[in-house]
């Protein structure tokens, strides 16, 4: 007896330690805001999150309001739904908030890189220099001449291109745009080494579509690695491919390539000199890969779905990609130079531009995530103030706190090509919610330090895509009457949704 009352006490210890580090007795303390622990000890609200955040999210607002605090998988979130407090967590200093910590664990994870401190600086510094500014306008040619090689390598031959040609139109759109942007930021083939410049041109497009069809396995794969909950066999998979990618895009294979991007080369040179192994390097390469060619494609197939479904709006966008070229002394004509689209054409489309964000604000929904390094408070738009605690996480999903807010966006299920203009064709940004001017309307970037530095060069991606697209070709659903897919659920959280199922279109070159 005298033994077993020490045992028993050690076990009730260990037991209630336990329960403790599950979190069962975390009690709300009155300046928090509502806590929801979810009915699975530790796990918390991890398998509704996962299923489907934007509906779970928006339940959960329903229930609590604009602030609350949820259980997810041993961590505690707390997410703001109120668009006009969003400030003060975007600007909140890195001391109080910090980004780092969970995408580095995340890096690790999906990617095999496991970060250095000077990584995120280094980052904003190539971005800024070549995906910016003047860099942009090395980086838009390069761009639309990998996009003409892969969209336009056979005009004007005699082998019937006439013909009309069938294909997904996500399939299409992602595949394209994936590819040319990765030969613009990787480097493509050297005629040298091909013999020829033909050859090269199509060593270029041969390969990036093999590229394509193993990053569209992991893709599929990447929310559920992402989640970690990858069965043994997709896990082997991604595995497999991750190790492929690092193969594929190795340092050594890069640097035999020509008319290689400043943002890569800067990236890898610093990154050499600063004793990373080389096949670390490797698997940053893969990293930025993901991020660079993850989202721009598919956000081409919605555009030009919507465009494709909306008349009204395919025919204003036409009108303006018309009077560019116009403008311009450019025409298309058999037999005619290709069409040079610049930067400086890029920037005289505010309709296309419009039409560009409300594409984004439909179907862009990342989850936005900082670690919080100390106790501290958070104040909301309407004055109250809530104490967040150390080693919480504070949330932001933009998607159903403001991009589809009836409020600041009527109708916010209904694509409307000039959401974003004024009256007077001018650039709209003035959205509002309880009378209030809100800074931020749309997010499909971001904000704050993690700010997507790849957006002025994916949104001109988009837009010579639809310029060539409209310039060069005829196309048309095979079936007009096929209603737009709907959005897949368990991406919700990783940047541009990709659609349930793909839908088939026609296409030929108009000469
Ligand atoms: C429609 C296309 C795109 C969308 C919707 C998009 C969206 C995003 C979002 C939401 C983030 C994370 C922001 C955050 O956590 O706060 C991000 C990060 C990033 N994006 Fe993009 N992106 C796109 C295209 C691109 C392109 C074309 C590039 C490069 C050429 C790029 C490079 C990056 C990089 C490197 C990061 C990581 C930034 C960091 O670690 O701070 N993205 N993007
Ligand atoms: C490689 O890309 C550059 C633009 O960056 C382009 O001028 C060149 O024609 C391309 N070469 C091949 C072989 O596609
Ligand atoms: C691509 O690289 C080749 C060889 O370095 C160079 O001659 C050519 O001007 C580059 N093209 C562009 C568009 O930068």
């Amino acid at each position: 007896m005298s033994l077993l009352l020490p045992i028993l006490l050690a076990l009730l210890a260990s037991v209630l330690g336990g329960l403790y580090m599950l979190g069962m007795f975390r009690k709300r303390k009155s300046n928090e805001p509502p806590i929801d622990k979810g009915t699975i000890p530790w796990l918390g609200y991890a398998l509704d999150f996962r299923k489907n955040t934007a509906a779970f999210l928006k339940r959960m607002q329903k229930k609590h309001g604009d602030i609350f605090t949820i259980q997810i998988a041993g961590y505690y979130f707390t997410f703001i739904t109120d668009p006009l407090s969003f400030g003060s967590i975007v600007k909140e200093s890195r001391t109080k908030l910090d980004f780092e910590q969970f995408a580095m664990e995340l890096v690790a994870r999906v990617f095999g890189y496991h970060t250095q401190t000077s990584d995120h600086k280094l980052l904003e510094k190539a971005s800024t220099k070549h995906l910016m500014g003047d860099g942009l306008v090395v980086m838009t040619q390069a761009m639309m001449e990998n996009l003409q090689n892969l969209m336009l390598h056979n005009i004007g031959s005699r082998d019937g291109e006439k013909k009309w040609q069938q294909d997904g139109l996500f399939h299409y759109s992602y595949n394209i745009v994936f590819r040319a942007g990765y030969l613009a930021l990787f480097g493509n083939e050297t005629a040298k080494n091909q013999g020829s410049l033909e050859k090269a041109k199509k060593f270029d497009r041969d390969h990036s579509d093999e590229l394509f069809g193993e990053f569209r396995k992991y893709d599929k794969l990447f929310p559920r690695l992402a989640y970690a909950v990858l069965p043994p066999k997709d896990k082997m998979e991604a595995e497999r491919l991750k190790r492929l990618f690092w193969n594929m895009l190795s340092v050594k294979r890069t640097l035999q390539k020509e008319n290689i991007s400043g943002w890569i080369t800067e990236q890898s040179q610093y990154k050499a000199e600063n004793g990373m192994p080389e096949y670390m390097q490797d698997r940053f390469m893969f990293l930025l890969l993901w991020a660079s060619q993850g989202n721009t494609g598919p956000a081409c197939f919605w555009l030009l779905l919507y465009l494709m479904k909306h008349p009204d709006a395919m025919e204003a966008v036409r009108g303006e990609v018309e009077k560019v070229l116009k403008e311009t002394g450019q025409q298309v004509k058999p037999g005619g130079p290709l069409i040079n689209l610049t930067r400086d054409m890029l920037l005289k489309t505010p309709i296309m531009d419009s039409a560009v964000e409300e594409t984004l604000r439909l179907t862009a929904a990342p989850v936005l995530i900082r670690a919080v390094k100390e106790d501290m408070n958070l104040k909301m738009s309407n004055g109250r103030e809530y104490a967040i605690r150390k080693g919480d996480r504070v949330a932001l999903f933009p998607y159903t706190a403001v991009q589809m807010d009836q409020e600041v966006h009527p109708e916010p299920e209904k694509f409307k090509y000039n959401r974003f203009l004024n009256e007077d064709g001018t650039k709209k940004t003035d959205f509002f919610k309880n009378g209030q001017r809100l800074k931020f309307f749309t997010m499909p970037w971001g904000a704050g330090t993690t700010i997507c530095p790849g957006r002025f060069f994916a949104t001109n991606e988009l837009k010579q895509f639809i310029f060539l697209m409209l310039s060069y070709f005829e196309f048309e659903l095979v079936n007009p009457k096929e209603e737009i897919p709907g959005i897949d659920q368990n991406r919700w959280g990783f940047g541009t949704m990709q659609p349930t199922h793909d839908i088939q279109f026609k296409y030929r070159l108009r000469y």
